[in-house]
């Protein structure tokens, strides 16, 4: 059962890295070939969007890479206390 719950919470970790990194090669394609991203995204990601975007995916990118890192050490220490 915890087992479970530790890989669960593991699998979803690895998603969310990997969609940080693919949102920042979005929005670092969104800052760069502005005009093409704003008509492929119909207009939702303009430049000014894609750049406030691209700086601010630093803090959840830290995050789940420490967590992406540690994930073994940290659920051992979590896991046997429960
Ligand atoms: C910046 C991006 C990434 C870095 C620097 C990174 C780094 C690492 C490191 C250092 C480990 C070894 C951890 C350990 O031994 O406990 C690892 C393991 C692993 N990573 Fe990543 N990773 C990244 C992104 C991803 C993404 C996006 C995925 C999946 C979609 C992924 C899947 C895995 C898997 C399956 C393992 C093995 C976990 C295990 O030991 O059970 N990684 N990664």
């Amino acid at each position: 059962m915890q087992k479970n719950l530790s890989k669960s919470i593991r699998t979803a970790i690895q998603v969310m890295l990997l969609l940080t990194l693919i949102a920042y090669g979005i929005t670092g394609y969104g800052i760069t070939e502005f005009r093409t991203v704003e008509a492929l995204s119909l207009g939702l990601i303009t430049k000014p969007v894609a750049f406030q975007i691209h700086n601010n995916l630093i803090f959840p990118f830290i995050i789940l890479l420490l967590l992406h890192i540690f994930y073994k050490p940290l659920s051992r220490v979590i896991f046997k206390s429960t």
